[in-house]
């Protein structure tokens, strides 16, 4: 038995996706746990992409389970339409490959609309996918789970309350349009009958799984920055995005589970609003978002971009438990002649080694930089961290060293096939 959570490091968009797919050649399934279509995860495979927003990432095997965690919440539309387009191109010819909890929460119109308008006043930046709003009402014990829309006279009854309380709001605070009962209804009976067959007790197929001794991988969305309690709050999303959640958001218990794998941009993205120390609002953070392709695989938005944050990925190792570490999108950082690391923030003379949870502060702190020579040298070709050119491998060492952990994957470009110094993370353990 051996269960790996995969998790971002920084603000998301670490490059998740691409080393799920790429671990996934090892593992028997592969479990989403937290957040929605707030999530866009990318994947090449011989110079064809593939943006995942709610299924796993493991899904181009053929033979390998594909699960979606009660802790997730659910746009049917979404689903259905990532169901369809994989189909379209060949992948998903078994269903039963793809389970979706029973416990998970459903995303309605009324999320997506409340969380539009809402942004407009709050300004967090969302993606506008409904995503906070169908958590609020998880936790307001009013949300309508999976296993609900299964059943026409709970749907029924359960959308008639949301909907009595949700137009209310929209109507008289929000001034928005409301939503009529039977138009909602229609449209996801509709989802029903094409998503039923993937609905299941998910806790209890994983759990015999890891008895059975099979290999899992749990694939986290966002990154550690964004988690709900130990993020930039209050611009963070929705959901807790830390390893711990693995367990809670797909019914296991924390024994279950015996390693983590943090993943890092070889330098740092956001995007949204909040707090960024070295955001580089400059002719480099340009180039560094043009040679990236710093745009968000879910809403098209330009990431903020800037140099790579010790600060930010050890405050991601600490309330993760990371024990090694995958660096992306080293090829990116290639045509500079210099390369800056952030080792720490200068407040009032002072400087602070961690991430503070006063946000006025961290706005206020000047990362301080230390600078190495670049490489300006192609690494695409290298096929071990030893043959990289000499001042990549330094960089990466002083990464290392600031965060007291082994690099052991390296990605250099968006092909499966570009990573370094792959090894089987499930060998280790057994
Ligand atoms: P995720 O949300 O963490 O899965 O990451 P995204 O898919 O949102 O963003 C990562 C982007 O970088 C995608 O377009 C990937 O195809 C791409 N990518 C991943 N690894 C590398 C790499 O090593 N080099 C380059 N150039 N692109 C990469
Ligand atoms: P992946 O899994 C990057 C950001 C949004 C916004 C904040 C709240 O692809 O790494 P939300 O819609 O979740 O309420 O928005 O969180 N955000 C992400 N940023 N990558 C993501 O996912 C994100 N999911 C949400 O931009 O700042
Ligand atoms: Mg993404």
């Amino acid at each position: 038995m051996a269960s790996i959570v995969i998790v971002g490091a920084q603000w998301g968009d670490e490059g998740k996706g691409k080393i799920v797919d790429l671990l996934t050649q090892y593992a028997d399934v592969v479990v989403r746990f937290q957040g929605g279509n707030n999530a866009g995860h990318t994947i090449v495979l011989k110079g064809e992409k593939f943006v995942f927003h709610l299924i796993p990432s493991g899904i181009l095997y053929e033979n390998k389970k594909c699960i979606i965690g009660s802790g997730v919440v659910v746009d049917p539309a979404v689903l259905i339409e990532e169901i369809t387009e994989l189909k379209k191109r060949g992948y998903l010819k078994d269903d039963s490959q793809l389970m979706v909890s029973e416990e998970a929460h459903l995303i309605l119109p009324y999320h997506r609309r409340i969380d539009i308008a809402r942004d407009q006043l709050f300004k967090i930046g969302t993606t506008g996918r409904g995503i906070g709003p169908a958590y609020e009402d998880k936790v307001a014990r009013y949300g309508i789970r999976m296993v609900d829309l299964m059943d026409e006279g709970v749907f029924r009854q359960k959308l008639k309350a949301n909907l009595l309380q949700k137009n209310l709001y929209l109507t008289e605070v929000l001034k928005e349009k409301g939503f009529e009962f039977e138009a909602i209804l229609e449209e996801y009976l509709q989802y029903k009958k094409e998503i039923g067959k993937h609905v299941k007790d998910t806790s209890r197929i994983l759990y015999e799984e890891i008895r059975k001794g099979r290999h899992i991988l749990f694939e986290g969305a966002q990154g550690a920055l964004l988690d709900l309690d130990h993020g930039t709050y209050p611009y963070v999303t929705a959901s807790n995005t830390v390893s711990g959640n693995a367990c809670a958001g797909s019914g296991i218990g924390p024994t279950m589970i015996d390693s983590v794998v943090g993943v890092a941009k070889a330098y740092t993205t956001r995007v949204g609003e909040g707090p960024f120390p070295t955001e580089l609002k400059d002719r480099i953070g340009e180039r560094i978002r043009e040679r990236g392709g710093e745009y968000g695989a879910t809403t098209g938005r330009p990431r903020r971009c800037g140099w790579f944050d010790a600060v930010v990925v050890n405050h991601a190792i600490r309330i993760n438990g990371i024990q090694e570490m995958a660096i992306t999108k080293l090829d990116v950082l290639s045509e500079f002649d210099k390369v800056k690391i952030c080792v720490g923030y200068r407040i009032n003379g002072e400087i602070l080694r961690h991430v503070p949870s006063n946000l006025e502060i961290l706005e206020r702190s000047e990362p301080v930089y230390e600078e190495l020579d670049g490489w300006k040298e192609e690494v695409k070709r290298s096929n071990k961290i030893s043959e990289l050119p000499l001042r990549a491998q330094h960089y990466l060492k002083r990464i290392e060293e600031l965060i007291q952990l082994k690099i052991t994957m390296v990605s250099v470009g968006s092909e499966r096939n570009e990573t370094i110094e792959i090894k089987n993370p499930f060998q280790k353990i057994g």
